[in-house]
C-alpha cells in the first residue's frame, strides 16, 4: 500500500499486514486496529477503537469471552485459537464470519497488552465443507456402488444356478434320450434274433422232419409189397429204417422239450453222489452204436479220483451229446479221446475228435439256439444239442469251452465244481 506521508517502517508493516491486527489493553479495550481489521468487521477505525474487544464476538460468547480473557491475561502465553475449532467473528451489520486467531501479549508503557491477529477464514470454511461434502458423497456413491455389485452378484448367482439346473436338467434329459435309443437298438437287435431263429428253425424242421418222414413213407409203402414169401429180411429191414426214424424224431421232439423246460426254468436238479469215470464208461458204451466205423473213444483219467455229487442224467446227457457231435463231424476210423482230469477244487472233462473242425466266423454262434457251421451242412442235425449242452452245464455251476481249427479237430471242455 503506499502512502503520502513516509511512515515508519514498522507502521507500514502494520497497516498493510493482510491479517487484521488489534491491540487490546488488560480492560479489554481495543487501543489499536489496523487497515484489514476495518475491512474484517465493517467499523472504521474510530468506532473500533471505541469498542470492547468482546463486542466482536458474536453476542451469546460476550460474556463468557469477557471471563476468559481475564483468565488469559493472568497467564499470557501465545496461542492460537480456532484451529480445528469452529471460532466465529461478529460484523459490525451483526452478521457472523469463521475466523483463526492467535494471541500474543506485549507492553505498552508497562502496560500489558494483548495483540490479536485475525484471519478471515471463510474461503478455508467453504473449501473445507465442499470437500467435506463431496467426501461423504464419495462414501455415499461407494456405498451406492458397492450395493449394485451385490445386487448384480446376487443376480449372476442366480443366473447361474438356473443355468446350472438347466444343464442337469439336460444332462437327464440325455441319459434318458440314450437309454430309450439303447432300448430301440435292443429291441431291434432281439426282433433281428428272433427272425434269425425263426428262418432257422424253419430251415431245420423242413428238413431234419422231412427226411425221416419221407424215409417212414416211403419204407411204409416198400412193407405193403412185400407180401410174398421170402422177402421177410427186407420187410423187417425197413420196419428198422422206420423205428430209427421215428427215434430221430423223437429225439428232436426231446431236445425240444428240455429246451422249454429250460426257458421256463423248470428243469430240475437231482443231485446224488457218483464216480463220473463209471458214468463216462457208461456214455462209451451208449454211443457205441452210433459210431462210424473204425471210430473208437478212448477214455483218459488224470489225477486222483474222487466221487463227484451233481445231477448224473444231466452230466450223462452231456456226455452223449458232446460224443456223439465228436463222432458225427470226423471220419472213420479216427480217434476219439475222452478225458477226465480231477483237480483240487474242479472237474474237468475233455472230449477231442481229429474231425471237420469249425470255421473261425461260426465259433462264435456255436452254442446260439439253431445254429450249425457251414461245413455242417449236409450232415444230420437241429443245431439244439450244444445248446441245451451249455445250459445245462450252466444249471450244474460249470462252464463250457471249445477250442477248433478247421479241417483238423475240436475239443469241448467243460469244468464243473468238485
Ligand atoms: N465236434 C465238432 N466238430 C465240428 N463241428 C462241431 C462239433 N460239435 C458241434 N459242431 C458244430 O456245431 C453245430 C451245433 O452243434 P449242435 O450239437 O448244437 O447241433 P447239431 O449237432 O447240428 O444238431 P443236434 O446235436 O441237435 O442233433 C453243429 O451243427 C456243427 O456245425
Ligand atoms: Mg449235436
Amino acid at each position: 500500500m503506499k502512502s503520502n506521508s513516509p511512515l515508519p517502517t514498522y507502521q507500514a508493516i502494520f497497516e498493510t499486514c493482510e491479517e487484521g491486527i488489534i491491540v487490546v489493553n488488560s480492560e479489554g479495550r481495543i487501543i489499536l486496529a489496523n487497515q484489514s481489521s476495518k475491512r474484517l468487521f465493517g467499523y472504521s477505525i474510530d468506532e473500533l477503537l471505541a469498542l470492547s474487544v468482546d463486542d466482536l464476538l458474536p453476542s451469546s460468547l460476550r460474556k463468557k469471552h469477557a471471563e476468559l480473557r481475564k483468565g488469559y491475561s493472568k497467564n499470557p502465553q501465545p496461542r492460537r485459537m480456532g484451529r480445528g475449532r469452529d471460532l466465529q467473528a461478529q460484523k459490525k451489520d451483526g452478521s457472523l464470519f469463521p475466523v483463526e486467531i492467535s494471541l500474543n501479549q506485549t507492553f505498552i508503557n508497562d502496560d500489558s497488552h494483548t495483540v490479536a491477529f485475525i484471519i478471515d477464514i471463510t474461503d478455508r470454511k467453504v473449501i473445507e465443507e465442499a470437500l467435506k461434502n463431496s467426501e461423504e458423497q464419495l462414501i455415499v456413491y461407494a456405498s451406492e456402488l458397492e450395493k449394485r455389485v451385490q445386487a448384480r452378484t446376487k443376480e449372476l448367482d442366480e443366473t447361474i444356478k438356473k443355468l446350472e439346473d438347466v444343464n442337469h436338467h439336460l444332462e437327464d434329459e440325455i441319459v434318458e434320450r440314450k437309454k430309450a435309443q439303447e432300448d430301440v437298438v435292443s429291441a431291434l437287435e432281439n426282433e433281428k434274433e428272433l427272425n434269425e431263429l425263426k428262418s432257422r428253425f424253419v430251415s431245420m424242421a423242413s428238413h431234419e422232419f422231412r427226411t425221416p418222414l419221407s424215409a417212414i413213407l416211403s419204407s411204409a409203402s416198400l412193407i405193403s409189397k412185400y407180401n410174398d414169401p421170402g422177402t421177410e429180411e427186407k420187410r423187417l429191414r425197413h420196419v428198422d429204417k422206420i423205428k430209427s426214424s421215428i427215434n430221430n424224431l423223437n429225439n428232436i421232439l426231446n431236445d425240444f422239450l428240455s429246451l422249454a423246460k429250460i426257458e421256463e426254468g423248470k428243469t430240475e436238479i437231482q443231485v446224488t453222489e457218483f464216480n463220473i469215470s463209471d458214468l463216462a464208461n457208461e456214455a462209451i458204451n451208449d454211443i457205441e452204436e452210433v459210431l462210424k466205423s473204425g471210430q473208437h473213444v478212448e477214455l483218459r483219467k488224470f489225477g486222483t479220483e474222487r466221487k463227484l455229487k451233481s445231477d448224473e442224467k444231466l452230466l450223462r446227457n452231456i456226455f452223449i451229446n458232446l460224443l456223439s457231435n465228436a463222432s458225427k463231424y470226423s471220419f472213420e476210423n479216427s480217434k476219439i479221446i475222452l478225458d477226465v482230469i480231477y483237480g483240487k477244487n474242479n472237474i474237468d472233462i475233455h472230449v477231442t475228435d481229429q474231425g471237420i473242425g469249425i470255421d473261425l466266423t461260426d465259433q462264435k454262434h456255436l452254442f446260439e439256439r439253431f445254429f450249425r457251421a457251414k461245413n455242417a451242412t449236409n450232415i444230420q442235425g437241429t443245431g439244439l444239442g450244444l445248446n441245451i449242452v451249455k445250459k445245462h452245464v450252466e444249471l450244474l455251476s460249470g462252464s463250457i469251452t471249445f477250442e477248433s481249427q478247421l479241417n483238423i479237430g475240436t475239443t469241448f471242455k467243460v469244468k464243473l465244481p468238485l
